[in-house]
């Protein structure tokens, strides 16, 4: 094959972030954002984008790991169309990763090898996150909705919720030193560290319970126990505290920032009908984009 494209799905994390990196569980969704990259053989060895040599690009990173581990002798030029905002929490590199190991893969294997594109997204992704816990791989990969554990890996879940409204900040933040901040909030408060990763492993175990219930307005309450938590943490805002204020005056369940924070999005779990008034009502004040949850993993697509 000389041409091949696949998409890949962002993400929002529901509950759990950043203590996912401490090998706590969190609760993770693919959404109906995706990226979708084209990749063809180049006459020029190593990994091109759009024709040109770039370092630290996690797509790039991701393509060149799957010719090293293959051995492929010619090279790569990639092209990237993505509808996920970068940079605010929505797992963009990690979609732009897969679907270009994919692709890579599509061209060298003929067949997209979900083991090596994951082990390859990975090492894009540690471009821009350092030390990820591989959450937003695995959502971009597998699709649907579940629950990550860094050392037990992806269960699916059904959970009775189709859309989400996200408000963008409109503050981009770096995911990297987002997670530095968090490891040095450790370092000097291990005990209380310690009794947040048990809160926040709690607050997910009550979760799933309110899920199978159909409890909503429960599932809301939570987001802000967990919002509180990330807030204690250091990776709230200004921006992101009056995000949720503006979510919770205008009708949602509850809010919480999602993603590394810092800035970024905050996710806003709101009752379907009650949707098209509070997306207006934040829009006054910040972007908001309607997505839908449970989006296909990672996929093959016309060239
Ligand atoms: C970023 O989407 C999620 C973080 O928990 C980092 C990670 O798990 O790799 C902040």
């Amino acid at each position: 094959m000389e041409k091949a494209a696949a998409s890949a799905p962002g993400k929002v994390i529901l509950f759990g972030e950043h203590f996912v990196v401490y090998d706590n569980p969190a609760i993770v969704s693919a959404i109906n954002l995706r990226a979708r990259v084209e990749v063809s053989t180049y006459d020029r060895r190593g990994v091109w984008l759009r024709d040109r040599k770039v370092v630290n690009h996690p797509a790039v990173r991701a393509a060149e790991y799957i010719i090293q581990n293959k051995g492929f002798s010619k090279g790569l030029n990639i092209n990237i169309f993505s509808d996920i905002p970068p940079k605010v929490g929505l797992g963009s590199s990690a979609s732009v990763s897969i679907a270009s190991a994919a692709a890579a893969s599509l061209i060298i294997q003929g067949r997209i090898d979900r083991e090596l594109i994951a082990a390859a997204g990975f090492e894009g992704e540690r471009i821009v996150h350092h030390n990820p816990s591989g959450i937003d791989t695995c959502i971009a990969l597998n699709g649907g909705v579940g629950i990550y554990r860094r050392s037990k890996g992806f269960t699916k879940i059904h959970i009775p919720l189709e859309t989400i409204l996200i408000i963008d900040t409109g503050r981009m933040r770096n995911t990297g030193e987002m997670v530095k901040k968090v490891r040095e909030y450790m370092e000097n408060n291990r005990e209380r560290f310690n009794e947040i990763l048990v809160d926040a492993e709690e607050l997910v175990n009550i979760v799933l319970d309110m899920f199978k219930n159909g409890d909503l307005e429960g599932v809301g309450k939570l987001m802000l126990r967990n919002q509180a938590l990330l807030r204690e943490v250091g990776v709230s805002s200004d921006e992101i505290e009056e995000a949720v204020r503006l979510a919770l005056k205008s009708g949602a369940y509850g809010a919480k920032l999602t993603g590394a924070g810092g800035g970024g999005c905050v996710i806003c779990l709101v009752d379907e009908d009650k949707i098209e008034r509070v997306y207006l009502n934040i829009s006054n004040r910040f972007k908001v984009y309607t997505v839908r949850l449970s989006a296909e993993g990672v996929k093959e697509e016309e060239i």
